[in-house]
């Protein structure tokens, strides 16, 4: 099926991976950056955010609940179900896409141990209400700042006050993988790292496919390039189970290549023009979907763009989501796996036997099927942002003319 517009483009080039093979100490120049950035003294380079969110739990070295949001990829749940802990849901604010704060108290319970802090495209919950409530109960955050990097809210950057904020080196960063496990706390940086040191190394195979991958997807929109990428992954999808969301040893836990922290160094001075591309981009998406009568249910404001999520009460994710694709749309539900675009409720997943909460998320209840991720990346033409805001329109009023 043809391609037109990818979900997201990783700018990797061959000139760009040259260029990290020769770059020298990528570890040191990427865990300085993280420690400045987060203002934390201890950086751990992981092989991806969700192995530094597990490593966070590990360390720690007690099982206890965890209160997070449900409205979320399960790749955001799976570390701290695979660490031994257990979920509370807390519901979303009205017409958001982030787990609401102010519920967060009552959601406590004395298994309580942790609030895992997500942020969600690109949008930051309130991490100073946050702070507050876990100083006053003495709990631990962790901050997830997988969709956050380069996100700041009332003055506050991503990573900022978690106890622990764990990064993807993916998406907005624009690598191979990797991810990033930040603390100020030296016993848990010591014990995550110590964990780590046992982990098996990055497979090269799985680098080496991530390479031919990414490059594809950088020249998406190139016939050659699509009609690989199709083959590729086609192979891979044949091969692939199910992903274990709670059975850990289905997860690989490894070492980070080194190549993530070089390609992290060659890609940083990129970041911000990459990302005012498409935060014009963005607007011009957003004011589309105003003039067009359908603005988002939820905001779709944000100071980083790392997802990009729209909601409408017409939307029908489900059915919806397949009719993007076959248009050429790479749209996607909350998780982000290729030929995967509806993430199955909690409810169907198998995670609510390790939760609880779910009942009173109203909000998430009535968001989880009318909320899609729409493409959007620096590459995209005025073309392709038309294109896509005209063929939502054309498909929520197809619906409602039925
Ligand atoms: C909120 C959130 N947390 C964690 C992850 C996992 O990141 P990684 O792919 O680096 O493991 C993702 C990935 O999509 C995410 O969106």
């Amino acid at each position: 099926m043809k391609r037109h517009i990818t979900v997201f483009n990783p700018s990797i080039t061959p000139w760009i991976l040259l260029k990290a093979v020769f770059t020298g100490n990528g570890d040191e120049f990427c865990r300085n950056w993280f420690s400045n950035h987060t203002q934390k003294k201890h950086v751990l380079i992981t092989s991806s955010c969700r192995n530094a969110l597990w490593l966070a739990y590990r360390a720690y070295g007690i099982h206890a609940e965890v209160i997070t949001t449900p409205l979320i990829c399960y790749s955001a749940l799976e570390s701290a179900l695979s660490a031994g802990q257990y979920l509370h849901f807390c519901d979303l604010a009205e017409r958001s896409i982030l787990m609401d704060e102010e519920l967060i108290t009552e959601c406590i319970g004395e298994n309580t141990g942790f609030i895992q802090a997500t942020h969600q495209g690109g949008q930051m919950v309130n991490m100073r209400k946050i702070r507050s409530i876990a100083d006053h109960h003495d709990l631990r955050v962790i901050e997830d700042c997988a969709q956050a990097f380069g996100s700041h809210r009332d003055g506050i950057q991503a990573g900022l006050l978690g106890d622990v904020a764990c990064f993807t080196l993916s998406k907005n960063c624009y690598g191979l993988g990797g991810g990033i496990l930040a603390t100020n706390d030296k016993d848990i940086y010591l014990k995550a790292k110590s964990l780590q040191d046992e982990l098996p190394h990055f497979s090269h195979k799985l680098l080496v496919f991530r390479m031919v991958r990414y490059l594809l997807e950088t020249y998406s929109g190139n016939f050659l390039a699509d009609l690989l990428f199709a083959m590729m992954m086609g192979h891979r999808d044949k091969r692939l189970k199910l992903p274990g969301y709670i059975n850990g040893d289905k997860i690989k836990r490894t070492k980070p290549s080194r190549l993530f922290a070089m390609l992290f160094k060659v890609q940083q001075p990129r970041f911000e023009a990459l990302h005012q591309q498409t935060s014009c981009l963005a607007n011009k998406i957003i004011q589309a979907l105003d003039r067009l009568g359908i603005p988002s249910f939820t905001s779709m404001e944000q100071s980083s763009y790392p997802k990009f999520f729209f909601s409408h009460q017409s939307f029908k994710s489900e059915r919806m989501i397949p009719e993007l694709v076959h248009e050429g749309i790479e749209a996607k539900h909350l998780e982000n796996s290729y030929g995967s675009p509806l993430q199955p409720r909690i409810e169907e997943s198998g995670i609510s036997e390790f939760s609880s909460g779910l009942e009173r998320c109203r909000n998430y209840a009535y968001l989880y099927d009318k909320i899609v991720n729409l493409p959007l990346h620096h590459a995209m033409s005025d073309e392709q942002t038309d294109y896509l805001t005209e063929t939502l329109h054309k498909i929520i009023h197809a619906k409602d003319s039925h």
